[in-house]
């Protein structure tokens, strides 16, 4: 285990946000965990678990001592008549990983296709796209608790998925309290693919695709391939474009709270939940209120797809956050919707 000082963290943030880790550990195993837990004065500090940096802002240099996820390999573990359990090291690229498993002519995961970020950031923050969400495809996670070492196992009920949340977003302020953020380090994620695969078609990117393609039943491969163009189509590669994917939670609300805005504002986009909720969509309220293609500084609102703020090249954490804020303040003023970030301000 090496103690590194000073490292950029530019190349570390889909954000590409200039920032340096005072001192970063790179985590290759549990060995290393435990490494690090051996040394007194690097157990007591602080720490700061970094997967691919595609959900957190940089605000400055991380002071706390950050663990750079590396753990690496991906399995089959079991091919059973009703599902394939695969394995994949948290430290792994997630679309790279997605890829795989239909590459061993597994499908499940396509819907969830050129997501960024590793495979131990999926299950931190559910990820979900295009009518799937990493709930509906995961079997248990190994994780290792930074304060003692032990390594342990949850399913998914453990990890309380929610919608862009699970067990990982929520801190413990004290012992017996719920929560794992700053706790714990994913070190390998499975995943169940259940037999025979069936296609999640009903959103509504994909319908089109059907039309326009002619394709009634799609492959797992086409509709990878769908889901790769739709969102090349509308959202900016972070390699081009810094971005951390939706800057904001779609808001659910109660339909009397949102009746009224309904009736005021009849084209606004909103799905009815199964339980009765109703949910908005961020992008069209950030829209409405006129912010596609602002910028505050260096941070601006992405031309295509309100709902995310991009680095139009050198721009600051406190310029996403700013324009973060005035986007809440202006969608708040017009709608009286509460709009809350998804990704992590460090
Ligand atoms: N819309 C606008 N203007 C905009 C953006 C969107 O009017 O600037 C409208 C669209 O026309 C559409 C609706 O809002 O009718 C929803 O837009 P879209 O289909 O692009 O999906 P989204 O709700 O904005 C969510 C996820 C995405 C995921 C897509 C597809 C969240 C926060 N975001 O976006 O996830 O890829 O659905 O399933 O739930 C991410 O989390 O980083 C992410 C990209």
């Amino acid at each position: 285990m090496i103690v590194e000082q000073n490292v950029p963290l530019q190349a570390h943030n889909s954000f590409g946000i200039v920032a340096k880790a005072r001192e970063l550990v790179r985590v290759r195993s549990e060995d290393d965990v435990l490494a690090l837990l051996a040394d007194a004065q690097l157990a007591a500090k602080p720490k700061f678990v970094l997967g691919g940096g595609s959900n957190i802002v940089l605000t400055g240099d991380v002071r706390p001592l950050v663990l750079k996820v590396e753990t690496l390999g991906r399995r089959v573990l079991e091919d059973g008549p009703r599902a394939t359990i695969v394995e994949a090291g948290a430290g792994e690229n997630w679309h790279e990983t997605v890829a795989w498993t239909l590459a061993q002519g597994f499908g499940g995961l396509e819907n969830l296709a050129l997501i960024p970020g590793t495979v131990g950031a999926s299950p931190v923050q559910n990820v979900g796209a295009y009518g799937v969400e990493l709930q509906d495809r995961f079997e248990s996670l190994d994780a290792i608790d930074l304060a003692s070492g032990r390594v342990f196992t949850l399913d998914a009920a453990q990890c309380a998925f929610g919608y862009r949340d699970s067990v990982f977003k929520h801190e413990a302020v004290q012992e017996g309290d719920f929560g794992l953020s700053g706790r714990a380090l994913i070190l390998r994620v499975r995943f169940r693919l259940p037999k025979p695969w069936k296609p999640v078609l009903g959103y509504l990117d994909l319908e089109r695709k059907m039309a326009e393609t002619g394709i009634r039943t799609p492959s797992a491969q086409q509709i990878f391939d769908w889901v790769c163009a739709i969102r090349s189509a509308k959202l900016p590669d972070p390699r081009v474009i810094g971005n951390a994917g939706s800057f904001f939670k779609n808001p659910t609300v109660t339909l009397e709270q949102c009746s009224d805005i309904i009736a005021r504002e009849p084209g606004i986009v909103h799905y009815r939940m199964a339980d009765g909720s109703v949910k908005l969509a961020a992008g069209w309220l950030i829209d409405a209120c006129g912010w596609k293609g602002k910028s505050v500084g260096n941070a601006g609102v992405y031309e295509k797809q309100a709902l995310v703020l991009v680095n139009r090249g050198g721009a600051t954490g406190g310029e996403v956050v700013t324009l973060a804020r005035a986007i809440q303040t202006s969608v708040y003023e017009r709608f009286g919707i509460r709009l809350e970030p998804e990704p992590v301000v460090v």
